[in-house]
């Protein structure tokens, strides 16, 4: 039985809680002993919302959770066997850190962390422990965006000619640190780092990007970012992101991929596929959110002792590199930036 504890129970954590639950009951060996949070409501159940629709429709007895106010009193006292880390993101690193130190295995939520310098000291906190790091990249378990890889890798319609992916909300509140920049890392980092590591994911490291970013929100950081990513075969490859659209907009994420033989787009939730020369469809797709494809591969990988190689760390930390290049062109108000290897 794989033991898993919980950490941070605010929109993220509380999805995968009821994720857990989920495969615990279709029968994975799985069970959520113990949830830590430093807001002593999280730990009596209530859900936040968030700017996805991750509800689920079972109630869930909070009663058979140990609940732990700190990390520290938590790995002092359970006996567990992997944590699942949903904090906030300038926490990701230090309690990845302790996690592994006291010999767990950690899925932490995504972006990684803030710098590639924080991301290696946590690959190296893996390394040094014996155990295995992986992080939430739950795009990457998205069936719309693994059908979107797998025509990618296997040249389905040829090679890509460009592509462009946007992610748009209003703007989150739910989380008080989510608007101060230097704990969430504005959109940039929060929202955006999602279509950056699906670039990574499926094209490789871009040589140089150019990122024109706004801010909005006072202290927020960048709120409204639009990069172009370059490649040495020319394709043109950009990702938007936009935390500020206001009245009923509610979450938006698509993507249009045009190859040389035709063209593949996600919008309004559905895969449409343009074949050159061929009727259009729309692929059936499995129908769950890529949350619940993400845990059920972290804790089956596990109790099968495995390796998590399908989201390997340095391609997450590569991911965080090109952020920070991304960064650092839009301060230059969209200047040609080097991504750093
Ligand atoms: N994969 C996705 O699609 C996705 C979506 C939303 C958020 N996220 C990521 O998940 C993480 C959490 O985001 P969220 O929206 O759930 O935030 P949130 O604010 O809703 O939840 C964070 C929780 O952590 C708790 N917390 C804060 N400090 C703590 C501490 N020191 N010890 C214990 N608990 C503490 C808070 O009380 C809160 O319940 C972020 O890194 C965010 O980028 C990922």
């Amino acid at each position: 039985m794989l033991k898993i504890a919980l950490i941070g129970l605010g929109f993220m954590g509380r999805t995968h809680l009821d994720n857990y639950l989920r495969l615990e009951k279709e029968g994975v060996p799985l069970q959520v002993t113990a949830i830590c949070d430093i807001d002593p409501v999280k730990l009596e159940g209530p859900a936040t919302s968030g700017n996805i629709d991750t509800a689920s429709d079972e109630a869930v007895d909070f009663s058979r959770f140990r609940k732990y106010a700190t990390v520290e009193e938590m790995l002092r006292e359970e006996e567990l066997d992997a944590v699942d880390i949903a904090l906030p993101t300038y926490l990701h690193k230090d309690v990845s850190i302790r996690c592994l130190e006291a010999g767990l295995h950690v899925l932490c939520e995504k972006p990684m962390a803030p710098t590639a310098a924080d991301c290696e000291e946590m690959i190296r906190a893996a390394e040094a422990a014996g155990k295995q790091l992986m992080i939430g990249q739950c795009l990457r378990f998205w069936p719309a965006y693994v059908y979107l890889k797998e025509a990618v890798e296997k040249g389905t319609f040829g090679k890509v000619t460009s592509a462009s992916f946007f992610r748009g909300s209003g703007t989150p509140t739910w989380g008080p640190w989510l608007l101060e920049g230097d704990k969430g890392g504005g959109a940039l980092l929060d929202m955006h780092e999602h279509d950056t590591d699906i670039v990574n994911w499926l094209f490789g490291m871009p040589d140089t990007v150019s990122c024109q970013a706004l801010n909005v929100i006072p202290g927020s950081g960048y709120d409204i970012v639009s990069t172009n990513y370059r490649y040495g075969d020319g394709k043109v490859v950009n990702a938007q992101v936009d935390w500020t659209l206001q009245g009923d907009f509610g979450f938006e994420m698509n993507y249009r991929v045009n190859f040389e033989a035709g063209n593949v787009s996600f919008r309004g939730g559905g895969v449409q596929v343009n074949p050159g020369g061929a009727p259009g469809f729309n692929p059936e797709l499995p129908a769950d959110q890529g949350y619940y494809y993400e845990l059920k591969y972290f804790a089956e990988t596990l109790i099968a002792k495995q390796p998590l190689a399908a989201i390997p760390t340095r391609s997450t930390q590569d991911s965080i590199r090109i952020i920070e290049a991304e960064r650092q062109s839009a301060s230059f108000s969209g200047e040609w930036v080097e991504v750093k290897r």
